[in-house]
C-alpha cells in the first residue's frame, strides 16, 4: 500500500514501513524503514539539528537547522552543502554542474501505466510511486520510482534533460538513502571457483564500495549485500536486504557521518560513464531491491527468495519444479562422439535423470578451447546425426534434451572471426587481450545482435532443446557507457530469442557465477553457481549465495571425488546432500561408478523428486552451528529437510544438539535420517578388529571389498512434538575409536547428515 498525507509518504509491505517526508525546504527527507508501523507522522523520526556545527553550510540563509550535511535524505545533489558522496553528477561543457533537486509533484501510478522502462523491472506490483524533482538551474528533471512487493521495497530513478545544452550523466545511482544507527555491512566476494564468499564489517566514517568493472555483474563483488545491526544473528535482530536488478558493472557505497547517519547508495557503476543526454532525452537507471526483517538474516533472505521466486523469474518457471540434469561436461570435456554421449544418456536415464545436457565441444573445430568458438555449425564427426539425430536419441530415452552456448563469445581462430573481425567489443582503437582464448562480441551491434539471435534460435530448434545453457567465459574489455549499452543489448538479445520460447529452461552461466545477479534471474530461471564442485567449497558459495537468492535458482552438480580442482576426497553422500539444495544434477563419467555408487545415486535421486517441491521452493535457512560445519534446513507445512555438513571432525568430540525450526508446536513428528552408506575401508586397520582374517589397509582386498560392504551411519527414527523439537533433539553420540556398534555416528571429515522431519496426520 502507498499513500501520502500532509507530505509524508508512506509504503507498506507485509511486513515493512518505509516512510519519507518532504522539508521546508522541498527535499525528500528519509524518516524510517523498518518493521510495518501502520499510520504514523513521522515525526518522532525527524532530527533535530540545532544550530549545526562550525563549518557547515546552511542551505536556507539564516537557518542554522538547514544544513544539508547533516540530516537524512532519500537523494542529495552536490554543490548545496551536502559534502557527503552525491548519487548524481551530470557535466555539462564547462564542467561538473551544482545539482539540488526539490519536489514537485507525485503521482500514484497504476503499474499498467508505469514508463516503458528499458531495463528489466519486478512484475509484482500494482502501484508505482512517481516523484518528480526538478533544478531549474540545472535544467534537469528527476523521476523516484518506488513500488512495494510483499517485504520488498523497489526503487529506481530516471533522468531528463530539460535545459537546452547538452549534458552528459557521469554518475546516477537507482537509490540514495541516509539512516541512522551503529550498522554492518556483510557482503559477497571471491574470484573464480571461490565466489560469493561472506565479509562483514563495520560501517564507519571510512567509504566502503562494492563495485564491478568486468563488465558482469562479477564473481568478485556480487551486488547484493546486507547492512545490520551489530548484535544481528540467523534469527533476530534488525537486518537489511540490498539488490540491484542489472547485471553489468554496478556500484554501492556505505558510510557513516560524524552526525552518525550512513548514507547507503546503489546502481550502475560511475566508472567510465559519460551518457550524452541531448534536450529531451532520459537516462533510465535499473531498479534497485531493498529489503528489512527483524527476524535476523533468515528473515532478510526469505524476503529476498519469496520476491525472486514470485516476481522476478521468468512467469512460465514460477513455482514449476526444475529437471534433474546430466551433464557431459565434466565426464567428457571436449572429447566425445555421439556414441559415447548416449552411453551416457542411458546411464543418466536409468539413475533417473531428466535432462541430458550436452556441453561445450559439439560444434565447429571446438575440440578444445583455442578454436571454433562463434560457429555454431554442428561437428559431424562427433555427432553424425546432428542435433536432431542426437537429441532424438536422448528423447527415446526418456530424458529430455539440453545444449550448451557461448553466444557473446568467439575465438580468434573461428569462421566467424575471419569474416568479421570488426565485429569484436573493444574501445573502438585497441585490440583487447584474449581471455580463455577469446574475444567478446560488440553486442551493440544491430548486426551482431541478429547473428546471435538467428544462431541460437535455429540450435534451438534444430534440436529441439528443452534447455539451453548460456555461457560466457571472460570479463570485458570496456567500461563506462559501452559496458551498460552491451548489458541493454544482451537483454534485448535475450528477449528477442526467447519471448516466444518461455518453456525453455535457460541456465546462464558465466564461467560458474560470474553474473549471478538478479537482472539475468528476469530471463533464466536458474544459474551455474560455480564451476567449483567440491561439496565443501560449495558450502561456502551456496551459503553466501543464500543470503540472497532461493535454491531454486542455484544450479548444483554432485561431481567425481577426488575433486579436480581441490583434489579433495569426499562421500559421495555429502556431494549429494550439499547438491539437494539447489537444482540438482550430476556432472561426472557415469562409466567409473561402482554398483553402490550405481545404486547410492538411484536413491539419491529419488529421494531428491520426492521432495524437490521443498529443496527448490520451501522456506530456506541456515543455523549457525560455528566455523567448523554448516546446517541448512528446508521446510514448508509438513515437512522439514535438515542437512548438516562437516568440515573438519575432532577427537573425543562434545554432544550435539540438533535445533529444527519452522515447526508447528502442538504436533507430532517423525523423525528419521537419511542413512549414509559407508564403505568398510574407511575402517582402515581397524577392520581387523573384527575380521576373522587380516587384511592389509591399503590393500586392494579392503578396497575393493569397501565398494559393496558397508555399514549404515546416522540411522535415527523417532517421534517427537514440535515444540520439543525447536529446543533440539540429541542425536547419537560421534565416533571417537574406542568402540564401534553400529550406534556411533561416523560422519567424519567432509561428513555429513540429512534429516527428514514429517508432521504426523
Ligand atoms: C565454463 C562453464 C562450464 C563449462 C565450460 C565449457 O567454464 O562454467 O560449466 O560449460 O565453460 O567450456
Amino acid at each position: 500500500m502507498i499513500y501520502e498525507k500532509n507530505g509524508v509518504f508512506h509504503l507498506e509491505g507485509n511486513s515493512i514501513s518505509y516512510i519519507f517526508m518532504i522539508d521546508d525546504a522541498g527535499h525528500l527527507e528519509h524518516l524510517y524503514f523498518g518493521p510495518k508501523l501502520g499510520e504514523t507522522a513521522g515525526d518522532s523520526f525527524r532530527l533535530k539539528p540545532g544550530f549545526g556545527f562550525g563549518t557547515s553550510v546552511e542551505y536556507l540563509e539564516g537557518d542554522p537547522s538547514s544544513c544539508l550535511n547533516d540530516l537524512p535524505y532519500e537523494w542529495s545533489g552536490f554543490g548545496y552543502g551536502d559534502y557527503r558522496e552525491s548519487p548524481l553528477e551530470i557535466e555539462d561543457s564547462e564542467g561538473l554542474v551544482f545539482t539540488d533537486l526539490t519536489y514537485c509533484s507525485y503521482k500514484i501510478l497504476l503499474s499498467k501505466d508505469a514508463p516503458n522502462f528499458e531495463l528489466p523491472h519486478h512484475d509484482g506490483s500494482d502501484e508505482i510511486l512517481q516523484l518528480k524533482l526538478a533544478d531549474e538551474n540545472a535544467g534537469i528533471i528527476m523521476f523516484l520510482y518506488y513500488s512495494v512487493c510483499g517485504d520488498v521495497i523497489c526503487r529506481s530513478s530516471l533522468l531528463k534533460n530539460t535545459g537546452n545544452r547538452i549534458l552528459y550523466t557521469r554518475k546516477m545511482m537507482s537509490f540514495c538513502m541516509d539512516m541512522l544507527g551503529d550498522l554492518e555491512i556483510l557482503t559477497l566476494n571471491g574470484g573464480w571457483i571461490r565466489e560469493a564468499h561472506i565479509q562483514k564489517s563495520e560501517i564507519g566514517p571510512t567509504k566502503q564500495v562494492i563495485e564491478s568493472l568486468t563488465g558482469f555483474s562479477s564473481n568478485i563483488h556480487n551486488p547484493a549485500f546486507s547492512i545490520y545491526e551489530r548484535k544481528a544473528t540467523e534469527d533476530c535482530g534488525l537486518v537489511y536486504g540490498f539488490n540491484l536488478i542489472y547485471s553489468g558493472n554496478h556500484y554501492a557505497s556505505v558510510q557513516k557521518n560524524a552526525s552518525g547517519i550512513n548514507r547507503i547508495m546503489q546502481g550502475i557503476s560511475p566508472h567510465g560513464l559519460r551518457w550524452e543526454l541531448k534536450p529531451g532525452e532520459y537516462f533510465e537507471s535499473p531498479e534497485c531491491v531493498l529489503t528489512v526483517s527483524n527476524q535476523g538474516f533468515n528473515g532478510m533472505s526469505g524476503n529476498m527468495h519469496r520476491f525472486i521466486n514470485e516476481h522476478i523469474v521468468p512467469k512460465y518457471w514460477r513455482k514449476r519444479p526444475r529437471p534433474i540434469l546430466f551433464n557431459s561436461w565434466e565426464a567428457c570435456m571436449f572429447d566425445f562422439n555421439e556414441r559415447k554421449l548416449i552411453d551416457l544418456a542411458d546411464r543418466a536415464s536409468k539413475l533417473g535423470c531428466e535432462l541430458f545436457v550436452m556441453d561445450d565441444g559439439w560444434f565447429g573445430e571446438r575440440n578444445d578451447d583455442t578454436k571454433g568458438l562463434g560457429d555454431y555449425t554442428v561437428n559431424l564427426k562427433k555427432l553424425p546425426g546432428g542435433l536432431r539425430g542426437l537429441s532424438g536419441k536422448v528423447r527415446n530415452r526418456n530424458m529430455k534434451f539440453g545444449i550448451w552456448v557461448e553466444p557473446e563469445g568467439v575465438n580468434p581462430n573461428s569462421e566467424i572471426y575471419r569474416e568479421h573481425p570488426d565485429w569484436i567489443l573493444s574501445d573502438g582503437r585497441n585490440l583487447p587481450r584474449l581471455g580463455r582464448h577469446e574475444h567478446l562480441l560488440d553486442l551493440t551491434r544491430s548486426e551482431v545482435q541478429d547473428y546471435i539471435v538467428e544462431q541460437v534460435r535455429s540450435v534451438i530448434e534444430e534440436s529441439g532443446a528443452e534447455y539451453l545453457k548460456w555461457d560466457v567465459n571472460r570479463n570485458s574489455p570496456v567500461t563506462g557507457n559501452k559496458a551498460h549499452q552491451y548489458i541493454l543489448s544482451l537483454y534485448s538479445i535475450l528477449k528477442r530469442i526467447f519471448a516466444d520460447k518461455p518453456e525453455v529452461l535457460l541456465e546462464s552461466c558465466a564461467s560458474g557465477g560470474n553474473r549471478f545477479d538478479l537482472g539475468m534471474l528476469c530471463f533464466s530461471p536458474q544459474i551455474w553457481a560455480s564451476d567449483d564442485t567440491d561439496p565443501i567449497e560449495r558450502l561456502d558459495i551456496q551459503k553466501g549465495l543464500s543470503y540472497f537468492y532461493p535454491p531454486s535458482v542455484m544450479g548444483c552438480h554432485v561431481s567425481a571425488s577426488p575433486h579436480a580442482q581441490t583434489l579433495r576426497s569426499t562421500p559421495l553422500e555429502t556431494r549429494a546432500n550439499a547438491a539437494f539444495f539447489g537444482c540438482l544434477g550430476y556432472e561426472l563419467d557415469l562409466n567409473h561408478l561402482s554398483t553402490i555408487e550405481i545404486k547410492q545415486i538411484r536413491e539419491q535421486i529419488k529421494f531428491y523428486k520426492n521432495y524437490r517441491l521443498i529443496f527448490q521452493y520451501g522456506i530456506f535457512t541456515r543455523t549457525d552451528i560455528g566455523t567448523e560445519g554448516e546446517q541448512w534446513q528446508v521446510s514448508d507445512d509438513s515437512d522439514v529437510i535438515l542437512g548438516r555438513f562437516r568440515r573438519i571432525s575432532h577427537a573425543a568430540p562434545p554432544y550435539e544438539n540438533i535445533v529444527i525450526k519452522h515447526l508447528d508446536p502442538e504436533a507430532s513428528y517423525k523423525v528419521t535420517s537419511r542413512i549414509n552408506k559407508i564403505g568398510v575401508q574407511k575402517f582402515g586397520g581397524m577392520i581387523n578388529y573384527v575380521s576373522p582374517v587380516k587384511l592389509n589397509p591399503g590393500g586392494i582386498v579392503l578396497h575393493e571389498a569397501g565398494k559393496f560392504l558397508t555399514v549404515k551411519d546416522a540411522a535415527e527414527e523417532f517421534t517427537e512434538k514440535g515444540a520439543v523439537l525447536m529446543q533440539g533433539f540429541v542425536p547419537q553420540n560421534l565416533f571417537a575409536g574406542t568402540g564401534y556398534d553400529g550406534r556411533q555416528r561416523l560422519v567424519g571429515d567432509f561428513g555429513s547428515e540429512l534429516y527428514l522431519i514429517s508432521k504426523k496426520a
